[in-house]
């Protein structure tokens, strides 16, 4: 949420910073500002909504200067508007902020009864209006840093420039990310190393409670008054994964990298030539976890739905999967040898970052399957298991999900080994499925046109969908609905299938389409009931399945997509991409922002 860019160097840099605003801008997209110093004054230009206004008010008025900062906004504290627009500037100093002061009412409290006043809504105006009470006290930009910061309660990266001081740029972090990128002519702060890939692939990650001040040639990090040593990575990133290649939308680009990324995860963790899961040693052993506790947050959460039925059935392991936001609250007790999986791909969500410190209060084993591995929920784990999917930029999830569902079944499948409820036969069917899947995913992607149409024909003209799934297709059902509410704005709802007749039954009628997830597999009759009894009461039916279940219902429905016949356990990742391409061909059949849907935003980095 939110993307901060600071530069500082000896070339003009706003074209730098629109550069690496663009590359941000998939993290909020209200609003975008950039502020450079010009002979020692501060000059700023804001524009209200996506990047391209501010690129339109750049082209008129031109921003020269070779210091700079810049960001792109997914709105907190005050609504989004140009007034709220970062950078804030107050006469001394600009600065950018991405997270949330959470004491900011008693700062602004404390600033308005000395005499200052505030020109916009946000939170972030009472650091920017602290630095300046401290710069007004003689101190230096440094010591103002340090002393803000002890002032400051919340989450927050920020990056800070000032009046009169072409030779510094000042950075800091608490939860929120911040990454310095060492170029040769130029130094860089980013909130990730996507943002500093045009420009350095050289990056030290700022740990919680860093500030760091920035000349243009080096870095020097401070914890309170000390100065501290961090490492200098090579990020794997670079500028061209960033490109939507021929494909219309990142969505449609990621949705179809699957093939390759759920390949590359696989063999991460699976060796083909011996068809064998081998993970990583784990610093615990999964024949003594007494108990899995899986907390995530949104689609990352319904991966964990679905790792509960793979864990139960494979590895007879008791789990709990909890959305991190109420874990983090309820504080449930945690058994003594249990293990706990945080999924994220962005690693930042601050809910799932809480859910998991939670968990190690109570003395669980942290495993992560995150798809960024300097996040912080990364290195707040005993372990982590990445997913291999790349930079994903379109909003909603695709190829972080089916990777995170692969990890997730590699590791159900090793537990199951040493927990010895999963015979060397069956792992060895199981893992053939597995190896399959990516080519089994292919051939779903090439059925395009046939969602192409349920979706122009059917789905884009409802106003509610209702999307049904049993076992292990009901995490299916819950994805799709929220692929679908999140970028074609209909309002959609995944139930378990046995729970229809339990209410939402009495929503059905000729105008709401029912998507019905159901490969065949030892539950397709329980799952063919609930079919009947959708199309008893004039429900319109699209039928998501195999050969067999065609077979037998196709022929019943308003419309219906054939996936490949493949092992039940790894069914959930064929029918994913199926979800997928409903949402998003209803998505452009409906002219939404398919990458940048209305109030999201990736990396929920507050509560
Ligand atoms: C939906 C979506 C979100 C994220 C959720 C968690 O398409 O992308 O629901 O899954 O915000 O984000 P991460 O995985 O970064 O923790």
């Amino acid at each position: 949420m939110c993307g901060l860019i600071g530069i500082i160097g000896r070339a003009p840099v706003t074209p730098l910073l629109v550069e690496a605003l663009k590359r941000l801008e998939y993290r909020g997209y209200d609003s975008a500002g950039v502020a450079t110093l010009i002979n020692g004054h501060i000059e700023r230009r804001r524009a209200e909504g996506k990047l391209f206004n501010l690129e339109t008010k750049l082209a008129a008025e031109p921003l020269a200067g070779a210091i700079g900062i810049g960001h792109t906004r997914w709105a907190t504290h005050g609504k989004p508007s140009e007034r709220n627009a970062h950078p804030i500037v107050t006469g001394r100093v600009a600065v950018v902020h991405n997270g949330i002061i959470e004491n900011f009412q008693q700062l602004k409290d404390e600033l308005l009864a000395e005499g200052r006043t505030f020109d916009s809504d946000t939170d972030t105006e009472v650091v920017a209006q602290l630095l300046t009470v401290y710069l007004e006290r003689q101190l230096s930009p440094e010591e103002a840093m340090g002393k803000a910061m002890q002032r400051l309660r919340g989450a927050f990266a920020l990056v800070a420039l000032f009046s009169g001081r072409h030779d510094i740029l000042l950075g800091a972090r608490r939860g929120s990310s911040l990454a310095v990128g060492h170029g040769d002519m130029a130094m860089y702060l980013g909130t990730d190393a996507l943002a500093l890939a045009p420009f350095t692939r050289r990056v030290t990650y700022l740990e919680d409670d860093d500030w760091v001040v920035l000349n243009a040639q080096e870095a020097r990090i401070f914890q309170g008054h000390s100065e501290v040593r961090r490492a200098i990575r090579e990020s794997g990133i670079t500028g061209s994964m960033m490109g939507k290649g021929n494909h219309r939308h990142f969505m449609l680009k990621e949705i179809h990298e699957q093939p390759a990324v759920i390949g590359d995860t696989l063999h991460t963790y699976l060796s083909p030539a011996t068809r064998s899961v081998t993970l990583p040693a784990l610093p615990f052993d999964w024949a003594k976890v007494t108990r899995l506790t899986i907390t995530a947050c949104g689609t990352a959460y319904f991966a964990g739905m679905m790792a509960k039925y793979w864990f139960e059935k494979l590895a007879r392991l008791p789990v709990e999967v909890e959305v991190a936001s109420e874990l983090r609250y309820r504080e449930p007790p945690l058994p003594e040898g249990g293990v706990c999986i945080a999924i994220s791909q962005s690693g930042e969500t601050v809910d799932t970052l809480a859910a998991l410190r939670y968990a190690k209060t109570q003395h669980q084993t942290i495993l992560s399957v995150v798809n960024v591995p300097e996040s912080a929920i990364a290195r707040e784990s005993h372990a982590v298991l990445p997913t291999i999917a790349g930079p994903e930029i379109g909003v909603a999830s695709t190829k972080a999900f089916t990777t995170q569902l692969m990890v997730l079944l590699t590791m159900a499948v090793a537990a199951g080994r040493a927990r010895r409820t999963l015979c060397s036969a069956d792992e060895e069917r199981l893992t053939r499925a597995m190896i399959e899947v990516p080519s089994q995913v292919n051939e779903v992607l090439n059925m395009d046109l046939a969602y192409k149409n349920i979706a122009e024909g059917i789905l884009a003209k409802a106003r509610d969908v209702l999307y049904l799934g049993r076992g292990l297709s009901f995490p299916i059902a819950l994805e799709g609905a929220l692929k679908l509410k999140e970028i074609s704005y209909i309002h959609a709802e995944g139930y378990a299938g046995g729970e229809m007749k339990h209410g939402p039954i009495a929503l059905i009628d000729e105008a709401v389409p029912v998507v019905v997830v159901a490969p065949a597999d030892a539950i397709f009759d329980k799952i063919a009931s609930n079919f009947e009894q959708v199309r008893a009461r004039g429900g319109k039916l699209v039928l998501l399945s195999d050969e067999a279940g065609n077979d037998r219902l196709a022929h019943h429905a308003a419309a219906a997509a054939k996936l490949p016949t493949v092992d039940p356990m790894v069914a959930p990742i064929l029918y994913s991409v199926s979800v997928q391409l409903l949402a998003y061909y209803t998505a452009v059949a409906k002219g939404t922002d398919v990458d940048q849907p209305r109030n999201l935003a990736k990396s929920v980095t507050v509560e």
